[in-house]
């Protein structure tokens, strides 16, 4: 595999500083020495530039979506770089920043693929709009956005509309779901792992059902791992923790399992804050996940 590593320093999507040292911290904590040291070819292209907003927060258009112009032109960005490193049949590994940058990520993967796969390893389901979201933060719509719901402006990024099937979507570790989030997941037929059934069948049988069903319909997979998912003990430098989250051990077995299927095609490492971390504790967590993710393991 040839990997071009991309840094999105963005932390617009949601209210606080500091992700957007997240691929700073990451790269520190030796992503790169990790992946050379498994033989794989790798491109860092470095950290797209992102336009600061004049004052604190900006609403645009008048909606209640937080700096909307400015994820609107980092993902615009983000969106061009992965098509052209698929272009160049290389694999897009995606730095964050916020969750707001798997808008850009699934518009530069998605027009290369049919049926394109997303597991969304997470303890949100990003699936909210600008009438469902309590925030107003970006972050917490990627996934609808990509579905082709929400603010126009988002969901045509890359010029084009919906870029995932819902049937193509399997949710992973979901902890805290707002109730608009929950009545679409139900509505579009979203598969979800809930922390419920990785509790009550594990870890192993999950990642086995989730891969199957990918593996069946999906022509290209794309790993979105936010490391809230993780538990909070294991992994404090996030934005938004919740309890009760994925181990370390389970969250090396799911990379492991997706290493041995051989199904993703892209993947990404969100919301790392190295404010909010213990001596680098997340960004280190990402790294040691993207070693078994990419196979050390099997070496
Ligand atoms: N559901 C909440 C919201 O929409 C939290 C979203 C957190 N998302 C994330 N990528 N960490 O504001
Ligand atoms: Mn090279
Ligand atoms: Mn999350
Ligand atoms: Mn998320």
């Amino acid at each position: 595999k040839k990997i071009s590593m991309i840094g999105v320093p963005m932390d617009l999507g949601q209210n606080r500083r500091g992700v957007d040292m997240g691929p700073s911290a990451i790269r520190y904590a030796g992503a790169i020495e990790r992946l050379q040291e498994l033989n794989y070819d790798i491109h860092d292209l470095g950290d797209i530039s992102i336009n600061r907003p004049d004052q604190k927060i900006n609403y645009n258009d008048g909606t209640n979506l937080k700096n909307l112009q400015q994820v609107i032109e980092a993902n615009e960005e983000l969106a061009k770089m992965v098509d052209e490193e698929i272009n160049k049949s290389r694999f897009p590994l995606i730095l964050g920043g916020d969750h707001s940058i798997a808008i850009g990520s699934l518009a530069g993967i998605s027009k290369h693929y049919e049926n394109l796969g997303v597991i969304w390893y997470d303890a949100h389901g990003d699936l909210n709009t600008g009438e469902t979201s309590p925030s107003g933060n970006i972050h917490g719509m990627p996934l609808a956005v990509s579905l082709g719901i929400g603010h126009e402006k988002l969901t045509n990024t890359f010029g084009y509309g919906q870029k995932v099937k819902p049937e193509n979507i399997v949710i992973i570790g979901a902890r805290s779901l707002d109730p608009g989030e929950r009545e679409l997941i139900r509505e579009k037929g979203i598969k979800v792992f809930t922390m419920h059934e990785i509790d009550r069948n594990g870890m192993s049988y999950v990642m086995e059902q989730a891969i199957n069903y990918l593996q069946n319909r999906t022509d290209g997979v794309h790993l979105s791992l936010d490391l809230d998912g993780l538990d909070p003990t294991e992994a404090p430098g996030v934005g938004t923790p919740v309890l009760g989250g994925m181990t370390y051990r389970e969250s090396h077995l799911a990379m492991e399992m997706l290493a041995d299927s051989d199904i993703l095609t892209s993947a990404e490492f969100v919301e790392v804050n190295p404010i909010l971390d213990e001596k680098n504790k997340t960004a280190n967590m990402a790294v040691g996940l993207m070693g078994s993710l990419f196979g050390e393991k099997l070496k």
